[in-house]
């Protein structure tokens, strides 16, 4: 079968590179690795920090709470992992910080269509605002809440970009069913065997809408479109 070649490179840089280790080794994200096409790699930020004792961070300039990541080493990071080979308007330089542009489905479109993402991970108290002004592309926040640090935020991006990257999940004629007529898929409620599920005595018993059973796929996808949330 013909399959065009699509690859993604995911540099992350990161303080605590082993975040990434079990999740990148498990399951569609894997196996997607091995089938080439795409790869995960997480860069210590540290192996660019200049002092023996590799200091990447240091205190806030007007004074405060927490200490700051230093913007030479990520600097010489993203240095180093954009290279010479690819092309530069292939790849995206991607700063973690409350303050970006919330993610959402058309962004994860617009990623996948990349062949390298370098991915900054803020931690403790920021970033010093000059990697925002002049390294990254683009400010990504991943919601209306603060983390600890950008880490958790670059898995939620990498895994939704993955996922449209063909070849990474199943098999194109079984995910066409759940694309709508514009763009966009739907996410509806799914029910598998048992039929009726009993919670124990004295409990109503969890049935599978009927519906579903039926045979009749026209009421089934009405049912689905009903139900369903359109992600753009
Ligand atoms: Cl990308 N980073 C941090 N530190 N907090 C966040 C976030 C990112 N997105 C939402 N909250």
């Amino acid at each position: 079968m013909y399959r065009p070649f699509v690859f993604m490179k995911f540099d992350i840089i990161t303080i605590f590179p082993e975040i990434f280790a079990s999740w990148s080794k498990e399951s569609l994200i894997a196996r997607a690795q091995k089938k080439k096409l795409l790869k995960i790699k997480a860069h210590n930020l540290r192996k660019w920090a200049k002092d023996r004792h590799k200091t990447v961070d240091d205190r806030p300039f007007g004074g405060g709470l927490g200490m700051v990541l230093k913007v030479e080493p990520i600097f010489k990071a993203v240095q180093k992992l954009k290279g010479r080979s690819r092309t530069p308007s292939k790849r995206k330089v991607i700063l973690f910080t409350p303050r970006g542009k919330k993610f959402n489905q058309k962004m994860a479109y617009k990623f996948s269509k990349l062949e390298q993402m370098i991915l900054i991970c803020g931690r403790y108290e920021g970033v010093d605002e000059r990697v925002a002004k002049h390294i990254a592309d683009e400010k990504v926040s991943i919601g209306d809440y603060d983390l600890m640090g950008g880490e958790v935020a670059a898995m939620i991006v990498m895994e939704t970009v993955a996922r449209l990257i063909p070849g990474v999940i199943g098999k194109p004629q079984l995910l066409k069913e759940r694309i709508t007529k514009s763009r966009g898929f739907i996410e509806y409620p799914q029910y598998t065997r048992p039929e009726v599920f009993d919670p124990g005595k004295g409990k109503k018993k969890w049935r599978a809408p009927k519906v579903l059973l039926s045979g009749h796929h026209k009421k089934i996808d009405a049912r689905r479109q009903k139900l369903g949330k359109v992600i753009e």
